[in-house]
């Protein structure tokens, strides 16, 4: 479509009231208009991401200023330009981390978030790359502080954010340790280079003190795993936290924190600022895309589906049985 054609009007998901998958509903909305230093995007794909689910359901609200559609990450193509945007030209490839409003067939975001499909990649998982990215590379690099030869574990290592935390360790040169519910997310996990722990049948406590201990963890539990993976702390050692699926509560003694020199941490993506979002942007284009382009970093796929089925997608996301990441098509779809 040349800029000339642009249409007025656009199909997107909306979020109706709080509740299940079945708020998400059709709706039609004016195509937005790119602000200052904004690019608009023609989504060809949307990823489906676990706060999507939150959002839904009334308990992680869009940030002042932000769409209040849905949708964290997307791909396309340049549409239109914002006054004030370099380094973008209508008709490039493009995969965003977005404020919201990946649902829908246009999205704008600050042309700073936007990063080129990396080479060799195509849209359908250049869509699913901006928000585990921009979360693990945050977390685990720049606020973790993970180096080669270190110890990490990070739960929930089936998931869109643990297969992409495995692999972005594993390139740095860290050993990697995960927990994963069943056999299968076990060995999806094994396939990407972590040692896998079943947290049904097996105790990550036991596996990571039998190893010296983890240097850096990534938690997105908390609940009854935050004492646990203490524990399994090597004296030192940084805790991140990036959620809190069973809860954000527990009783911990500190005293640990202290002798063994402990640091806890965390943090969420979407509320922080643009210029903040713009530095792990280009982190990310310097170190991250070319370990995709080299194949070390690669997109797990669970399920794609058509925009109109997103109340499908996310039952699938809180059945928590997919493995990698739920992508849906927007163009076409
Ligand atoms: N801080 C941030 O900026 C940020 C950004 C993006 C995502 N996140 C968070 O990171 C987490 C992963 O996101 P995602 O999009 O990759 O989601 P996801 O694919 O649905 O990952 C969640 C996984 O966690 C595991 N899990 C462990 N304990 C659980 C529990 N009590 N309830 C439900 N699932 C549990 C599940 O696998 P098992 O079968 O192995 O239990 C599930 O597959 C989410 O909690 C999300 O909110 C945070």
């Amino acid at each position: 479509m040349d800029a000339f054609e642009m249409p007025t009007e656009m199909r997107c998901i909306e979020i109706s009231e709080p509740g299940g998958p079945e708020v998400l509903t059709e709706a039609r909305r004016a195509v937005p208009v790119p602000g200052h230093g904004e690019i608009l995007i023609e989504v060809a794909y949307a990823g489906v991401n676990r706060p999507d689910a939150l959002q839904r359901a009334g308990a992680y609200k869009a940030p002042l200023g932000a769409s209040d559609l849905p949708g964290l990450e997307c791909s396309g193509r340049v549409a239109a330009l914002g006054p004030g945007v370099t380094g973008w030209s209508v008709g490039d490839q493009v995969c965003a981390l977005l404020p919201g409003g990946g649902y829908a067939e246009f999205a704008t975001c600050p042309a700073e978030h936007a990063l080129p499909v990396p080479v060799g990649v195509d849209l359908k998982s250049a869509a699913c790359l901006p928000e585990t990215c921009f979360t693990v590379w945050s977390n685990v690099v720049m606020r973790g502080g993970l180096k080669a030869g270190e110890r990490f574990l990070v739960h929930g290592g089936s998931s869109g954010i643990g297969t992409t935390a495995i692999q972005i360790a594993k390139a740095l040169g860290a050993r990697v340790f995960t927990t994963a519910g069943s056999p299968e997310k076990c060995a999806a996990c094994e396939e990407l280079g972590a040692t896998a722990i079943n947290y049904k049948t097996g105790d990550f406590v036991d596996v990571l003190r039998a190893e010296g201990g983890a240097n850096l963890v990534l938690d997105m539990v908390g609940g009854s795993y935050i004492a646990r993976n203490i524990k399994a702390m090597a004296d030192d050692a940084r805790m991140v936290f990036i959620a809190f699926l069973e809860s954000p509560k527990a009783e911990i003694n500190f005293a640990q924190v202290m002798l063994r020199r402990l640091t806890i941490t965390g943090s969420t993506l979407r509320p922080q600022s643009d210029a903040a979002k713009a530095e792990i942007a280009r982190q990310l284009l310097g170190q991250v895309w070319p370990m995709v382009s080299a194949g070390k970093l690669r997109v797990i796929h669970d399920s794609t589906f058509p925009l109109a089925e997103a109340a499908a997608a996310h039952a699938r996301m809180e059945s928590s049985q997919h493995i990698g990441k739920i992508v849906m098509e927007v163009k076409g779809g």
